[in-house]
């Protein structure tokens, strides 16, 4: 084998972990074809090949609205578990052992499904990935930004019931002109539920909203925060209090947050001592899951096996995993690299 080959061989035999990932974004076009026909719902375009020709995004805006026409085929318990399940059988190929995965409630309850029903759906297929595939799944419900904040607080009374089936809040769409703080009370009253809290912040939004995120929602991980590098005083307090990033490289490309995968900062990240880590974000609509993601972007930024442990590591690290799990994980990461020296 060349010495590129072992490396991608790497890439996708070692363990790691899936931190940011939105499970209607692994949503595929012949799935919303398939759950369309069983829903009966008429679709604005002909085949899938028309639906995928419009994934041409010119920024996140022009993405999200097609993001949640087709969350629109969604409606039945056994969809959202069919949806999930096929993650899971993508993730499992990746050898992803644990993974918390995003859902957004208010794109489904807005159209009147239930919360239930998606939280149903969704909860049976992570204690089936456990045990079909030893893959670690929690769910992390996500309030839409684009929504007012007395919105966020009706989908947590929502929630309340389910409470022990996720594992925290974070807040995803439209992020230029909603900062952080709109959330401030919703989030203090997560907290006080025991839930995590993650925010995505500085994917095209200025470095002010990763602080936001950090002061005043109290975020243990920044979703995307590749922008923090416009502000050094900002990295050096991520380096400082171990925040996390939960970069999305394919991502960044197609809603274009940076130039091309070669100007992607993943790198400068990783030398600034920051604790990074690689995600697929919407894998369904950014052309990879995470496997492609490793592999493109080490190939994009020449990076080598050290980058690839370092990464995987600090997926794990980084995830609210108890610490006899995150070991373990760190064990057989560290097995399989041993194993490719
Ligand atoms: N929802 C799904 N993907 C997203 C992204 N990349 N940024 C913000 N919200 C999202
Ligand atoms: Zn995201």
């Amino acid at each position: 084998m060349t010495e590129p080959d072992r490396l991608n061989a790497l890439l996708l035999a070692m363990p790691k972990a899936e931190l940011h990932i939105h499970i209607e974004g692994s949503l595929e076009p012949e799935l919303i074809f398939t759950l369309a026909r069983r829903n009966r719902i008429a679709l604005p375009y002909a085949d899938v090949e028309a639906l995928r020709a419009a994934y041409a995004f010119t920024n996140l805006q022009s993405f999200l609205d097609v993001y949640y026409a087709g969350a629109g085929v969604l409606q039945t318990e056994q969809d959202f578990f069919d949806m999930a399940w096929a993650y899971f059988e993508r993730a499992a190929r990746d050898n992803v052992r644990l993974a918390e995965i995003f859902f957004d409630p208010q794109t489904h309850t807005d159209r009147g499904v239930a919360f239930e029903t998606v939280i149903d759906g969704l909860h049976r297929a992570c204690l089936q990935a456990r045990e079909s595939f030893g893959i670690d799944a929690s769910l992390i419900m996500c309030f839409l930004r684009h929504l007012d904040e007395t919105a966020a607080f009706a989908t947590l009374e929502q929630a309340r019931p389910h409470i022990g089936r996720f594992i925290g809040v974070g807040l995803d769409s439209s992020e230029l002109g909603h900062p952080p703080e709109k959330f401030e009370r919703v989030f203090a009253a997560c907290r006080a539920l025991g839930l995590h809290s993650v925010v995505h912040a500085g994917e095209e939004g200025p470095p002010s909203f990763i602080r936001g995120a950090l002061d005043a929602l109290h975020a243990e991980r920044i979703d995307h925060g590749v922008q923090c590098l416009r502000d050094p005083a900002l990295v050096q307090r991520l380096r400082d209090e171990r925040i996390a990033l939960t970069v999305c490289p394919l991502s960044n490309v197609k809603l274009k947050v940076v130039a091309s995968l070669a100007q992607h900062p993943l790198r400068k990240l990783l030398e600034a001592g920051l604790i990074a880590t690689v995600n697929s974000d919407d894998p369904a609509y950014f052309g990879g899951y995470l496997g492609s993601n490793f592999v493109e972007t080490f190939a994009a930024l020449k990076l080598d096996a050290g980058h690839a442990q370092a990464l995987a590591r600090n997926s794990f690290e980084a995830s609210f995993a108890d610490p006899s799990v995150k070991r373990r994980h760190l064990d057989a990461l560290e097995a399989c690299v041993e194993a490719y020296r």
